[in-house]
């Protein structure tokens, strides 16, 4: 089975080919950072002219590099949202073109359960497993019960983690993008150096907040007359040990429930763009190896959004026999847990 995957809902466009024996048969990239930088942040319109302009040229690439022809995929699958609208349309569109071309199935994908998913083309994890998915858009605490089966534990009441860390790093003038900037100077700096709060610690429940956190930098840097490169350095380590103290907090009442509910399942997974943080990666290791659960990730390139996730997820749906009409819109809002509230 071969499934041809499109991504557009942030900046990136991506596609990538992928089959059932969990091999990559190809996968691009092509990142909008140049388009962005000096707006410090994703502009909608000129991502979804970008995404315009690349992204047949980029499906194009990853059938050649995969060495196969339209008709020997078995479906086509695209994220239909949530995300950019413009930039998911240019995504459906030319998914449902190719599908209707050569008379492939479609089949819609959550882009988060793209995130949610991949773990399992490269590691054995099992369902029921708990998920700390953190990305640009999202934070929140999941049980993965199976494909298309998502139970949401909490999620941020305000920032994302990555929007935090994207904010940071803009108020900090260390670069765009953010979060991977910040993780290379926090790499440098003192973690303890900055008393920066710890917004949910020692609260009920598995919700998460960024907004205090980052706040608390912006009075920090405001209070300094001049930043050096190492007093930058300094709040990246400090900010970054207030984030991973939070997650850390928030994921161990996640863990309680999760096993109280589950005692077999042995499972605990990191997935999105903030889960290609060393500091983040480690913490969640940390507390699964004490919890008796099994960390895994996806490999980090496989953490930022990419065509493989789609692809992937499509076909883990697609096998199931999930498929999509051709009247299936674009979404900008897509709760994976459709019985939960809206926080992100
Ligand atoms: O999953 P993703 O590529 O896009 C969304 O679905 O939002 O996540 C992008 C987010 C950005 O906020 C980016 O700064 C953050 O992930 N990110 C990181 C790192 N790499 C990417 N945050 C912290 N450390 C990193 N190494
Ligand atoms: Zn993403």
């Amino acid at each position: 089975m071969i499934v041809l995957g499109i991504e557009s809902s942030c900046d990136e466009t991506a596609c990538a080919v992928v089959n059932d024996k969990r091999e990559i048969l190809s996968s691009v990239v092509w990142s909008q950072y140049d388009e962005h930088r000096r707006f410090g942040g994703v502009v909608p319109e000129i991502a979804a002219r970008a995404h315009l302009e690349k992204c047949d040229l980029l499906v194009r690439e990853a059938m050649d590099k995969a060495g196969k022809s339209f008709d020997q995929l078995d479906a086509v699958a695209v994220a239909a949202g949530p995300g950019l609208i413009g930039g998911v349309l240019v995504g459906v569109m030319t998914a449902k073109a190719i599908a209707l071309c050569h008379g492939l199935p479609f089949v819609a994908v959550n882009h988060l359960e793209g995130h949610a998913l991949t773990v399992r083309l490269s590691s054995d994890v099992q369902f029921p497993y708990l998920l700390l998915l953190t990305s640009g858009g999202h934070c929140q605490a999941l049980i993965v019960k199976g494909v298309g089966q998502y139970e949401k534990l909490g999620g941020t009441i305000d920032d994302s983690a990555g929007e935090a860390f994207d904010k940071v790093a803009k108020m900090l003038d260390i670069g765009y993008p953010g979060g991977p900037n910040l993780e290379k100077r926090a790499k440098l700096g003192d973690p303890k150096k900055y008393d920066f709060p710890v917004p949910m610690k020692g609260r009920k429940g598995c919700d998460f907040s960024f907004s205090g956190l980052k706040t608390a930098v912006r009075v920090a840097i405001e209070r300094q007359k001049t930043l050096t490169e190492q007093d930058k350095n300094d709040m990246c380590a400090s900010f970054q040990r207030a984030v991973v103290a939070e997650m850390q907090d928030r994921l161990k009442h996640a863990i309680s429930v999760f096993k109280e509910r589950y005692p077999n399942a042995k499972d605990m997974v990191v997935a999105g763009g903030v889960a290609a943080n060393g500091a983040v990666r480690q913490m969640i290791q940390n507390l699964a190896d004490k919890s008796d659960l099994i960390f895994s990730a996806p490999p980090v390139g496989l953490c930022t959004d990419n065509g493989v996730m789609i692809a992937w997820a499509g076909l883990e749906r697609f096998r199931l026999g999930f498929r999509d009409g051709f009247d299936f819109r674009a979404r900008p809002r897509w709760p994976l847990d459709t019985s939960a509230d809206t926080r992100k």
